[in-house]
């Protein structure tokens, strides 16, 4: 019944996730069971097979946090104002200890109640911590709270200092930045405290931490840490010559992967980009791409790839296929790069296209070790850019291609993943700029996802991404591929409306 991977693609028309089906199999174990355990790249390896894109309308520090957090990975755009912004970012991911909050609003000891009133209402914090500066990583002059200033009247709130309200430096109880959360927990329960500032040894402020954190202290079972207990976090960068400076930058940030971003990855500019890293970084990972045939694969494999990042033009903001005519189907090409990357050891991500949970489980099942997702995480609480509302009271977040003209007008970096020059004045876009609906936070919407994938395996009577390799590889899953029709059927159809919300 049905027809085995190989069978699916040996017609030599391309075709991907939206034309076929996987058949059902047979269930004997619980959805908890399956295992999505992975290898992103020859030396990494993840507990889910989710990454982020790098642009600059899905991941920054917060979203590359919040994906290592629940087992996958964020990959930090490379379209910053300098290289220098890009490596702040990973440093933050790398700096990252669960429970400390690592940017601390602040105050100045010279600011008045009025300025702290505006932070609580903005913010709706109780306690600040006063800095020299007024900035985390300032000298720690003391600490304010609500307790400090109930009873002051509005009317002198512009009159009033800080300094003369705050519980000064020699009165406050603060951590060592060596200190262990249990720790400091402990510190705030004995003594009753609701936050407790957290120093080095030169007595500036790192972090803070909350008590009300403590309460709603969550476990992350499935986070991606490097050996030193850091969360993991990759960059992308240009094959640009001036992207050398960004690859050492990174390296110092402590980045544990590298994408060279490339719409298309067969350049010697990548393969001379590719060996600079691996010989001056060997600890770094590096991902090659994009690439969609064989022939490509082979030249960044043989470069040093320790990884493949496939797809062109498949992208839900793309328009390169339409434009430089281009490309190729992503199930053909995610299936054509697998097959030859995987005789080499060599893990591929498949790059664009996901539209909702079940692409995931078919990218995977058509060789892919990890799925790269713009879109469907642009909308996402975590995405860099504020929300706004579109019509109909829609809740909205931006989400552009990084080779569209607004993209590419940002910063001139976003121009090397098209091979555009700065000079050159006649600009072609290969991406648009959209809008996304707003999908909550990642918090929910990636444990979603990876629930979602279970459930696809266990249908598929598959217990773990590698038994899914092996069982695809040796004809035992079988595929079908369907008609427009067929397409059409498998979608929610027939209703005069429908609730849309899914998780
Ligand atoms: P999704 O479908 O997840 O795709 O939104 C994200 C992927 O699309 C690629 N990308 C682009 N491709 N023009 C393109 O042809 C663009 O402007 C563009 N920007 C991003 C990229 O591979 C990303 O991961």
């Amino acid at each position: 019944d049905g027809e085995s991977i190989h069978e699916m693609f040996s017609s030599h028309q391309g075709i991907t996730y939206n034309d076929f089906n996987i058949l059902p199999g047979y269930i004997d174990f619980p959805v908890g069971a399956v295992c999505l355990e992975t290898q992103l790249t020859r030396g990494i390896k993840l507990k889910a097979p989710l990454v982020s894109s790098p642009m600059d309308t899905v991941t920054e520090a917060e979203m590359a946090i919040a994906m290592a957090l629940h087992g996958g990975i964020g990959i930090i755009h490379g379209n910053f104002p300098t290289p220098e912004g890009q490596a702040a970012e990973v440093l933050k991911v790398k700096r990252y200890k669960q429970g400390f909050i690592s940017n601390p609003k602040c105050i100045k000891p010279s600011d008045t109640v009025k300025d702290l009133m505006m932070i609580k209402a903005k913010h709706g914090f109780t306690g600040t911590p006063v800095t020299e500066n007024g900035h985390p990583g300032g000298k720690l002059i003391g600490l304010v709270t609500s307790r400090d200033v109930d009873f002051i009247p509005e009317s002198r709130y512009v009159t009033t200092l800080i300094q003369d309200v705050m519980v000064p430096r020699d009165k406050l109880m603060t951590g060592h930045e060596k200190i262990a959360l249990k720790e400091a927990y402990e510190i705030l329960e004995l003594e009753k405290k609701g936050k407790l500032p957290i120093v080095d040894s030169d007595d500036h402020l790192v972090s803070l931490i909350a008590r009300t954190d403590l309460k709603k202290a969550r476990e992350f079972p499935l986070s991606t840490y490097d050996e030193k207990g850091q969360l993991r976090v990759g960059a992308a960068i240009s094959t640009r010559e001036n992207s050398k400076e960004s690859v050492s930058l990174l390296a110092q940030a402590g980045v544990d992967l590298i994408v060279i971003d490339s719409s298309n990855g067969s350049s010697m500019y990548q393969v001379e980009m590719l060996q600079h890293i691996k010989s001056k970084h060997p600890e770094i990972q590096v991902i090659g791409g994009n690439v969609v045939t064989q022939a490509q694969a082979k030249l960044l494999i043989d470069a040093g790839a320790d990884g493949l990042r496939i797809g062109m033009g498949s992208g839900s903001i793309c328009i390169t296929q339409e434009i430089m005519a281009v490309g190729r189907a992503q199930g053909t090409a995610v299936y054509q790069v697998a097959r030859y990357s995987r005789s080499r050891g060599v893990p591929v991500i498949a790059d664009g296209g996901i539209r909702d949970v079940g692409y995931i489980t078919k990218a995977l099942a058509l060789g892919a070790s990890a799925v790269m997702m713009g879109g469907l995480l642009a909308g996402t609480t975590e995405a860099p850019g504020e929300y706004f509302w579109g019509a109909n009271g829609v809740r909205l977040k931006k989400y552009r291609g990084m080779g569209s003209l607004d993209a590419m007008e940002a910063h001139v970096t976003s121009q090397d993943r098209y091979f555009t020059s700065e000079a050159d004045q006649i600009k072609v876009a290969q991406g648009v700029s959209a809008t996304m609906r707003d999908r909550g936070s990642i918090h929910k919407f990636v444990p979603y996802l990876i629930r979602g994938v279970q459930h696809g395996f266990q249908d598929v009577g598959i217990r773990s991404l590698s038994l899914l390799h092996e069982k695809v590889e040796n004809g035992v899953v079988r595929f079908e591929r369907r008609s427009p029709n067929a397409q059409l059927e498998g979608g929610v159809h027939s209703l005069h409306s429908y609730d849309k919300r899914l998780y």
